[in-house]
């Protein structure tokens, strides 16, 4: 029987720009340690994981800070311009030294606060049925489409409507293969199960805590920081 391994990948090259910070949010301060470092500590110590990629800027000039820069189980990878492209990079250096039966799972830097025993619940769940896997939550307010002029069109049903987290888990082999076919198409990927999906394949939701946030706009940085406090508290 094959091993089957399983490695996160983090992107980590966007600029952050919805932060309005002059250095890229995911190194920016958190309760005394990078925001990456909180993201890495919680994926590569997790028992699950045998190993990480992180997809980096080519001109970063913060890495070399982190306290995982020099840490052997953790690859860095040049990213892209989008965060598919740099998904993919680091995708193709994994496919190297990995299997395409091994499992992936794609975490943002951007999400600090992602919980131990959600990354297992994720893990359970896509092994168990072996189908890709991503964390997300319900959606509990009310939704509204609106026109160009922001002048709501209508309701839309609340039902069956989730948020999509990160990690997102999917067979080495079958999310390279769906990120490189949607990269050559008009199919916006925003996430690895929008490629997915483009591509047939079925992908379950996993419901996960509401306070794996993405730092995105600027109050979100202490909202992550009173969630890290909460959760060792
Ligand atoms: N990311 C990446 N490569 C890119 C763009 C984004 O690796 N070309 C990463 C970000 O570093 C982040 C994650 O993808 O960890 C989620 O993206 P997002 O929250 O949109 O981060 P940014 O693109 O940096 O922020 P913004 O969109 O506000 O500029
Ligand atoms: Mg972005």
């Amino acid at each position: 029987m094959i091993d089957v391994k399983r490695w996160v990948l983090i992107p980590a090259a966007g600029v952050g720009s919805r932060m309005q910070s002059d250095i890229p949010k995911q190194y920016l301060q958190l309760n005394d340690r990078y925001l990456i470092d909180h993201t890495i500590e919680r994926c590569l110590t997790h028992p699950g994981i045998d190993g990480c990629y992180v997809a980096l800027s080519a001109d970063d000039a913060y890495w070399a800070d982190s306290e995982f820069s020099d840490h052997p189980d953790l690859v860095r990878v040049e990213g892209g311009s989008q965060r598919a492209d740099s998904v993919l990079n680091a995708l193709n250096a994994l496919s190297s030294c990995a299997n395409d039966h091994d499992w992936v799972l794609v975490h943002d830097a951007a999400r600090p606060c992602v919980r131990r025993d959600d990354i297992a619940k994720l893990i359970i769940a896509a092994e168990k049925h072996d189908m890709a896997a991503i964390l997300g939550v319900p959606v509990h307010d009310t939704m509204k489409r609106v026109d160009p002029n922001e002048c709501i069109q209508s309701t839309v049903s609340r039902d069956q409507l989730w948020h999509a987290y990160t990690p997102q888990m999917a067979r080495l082999g079958v999310l390279r293969d769906a990120l490189m076919r949607t990269s050559a198409t008009e199919v916006v990927v925003t996430d690895e199960a929008s490629a997915l999906e483009a591509m047939g394949v079925p992908v379950q939701m996993v419901e996960g805590h509401p306070d794996n946030i993405k730092v995105t706009r600027p109050g979100d940085l202490a909202l992550a920081s009173f969630y890290l406090n909460q959760q060792s508290s």
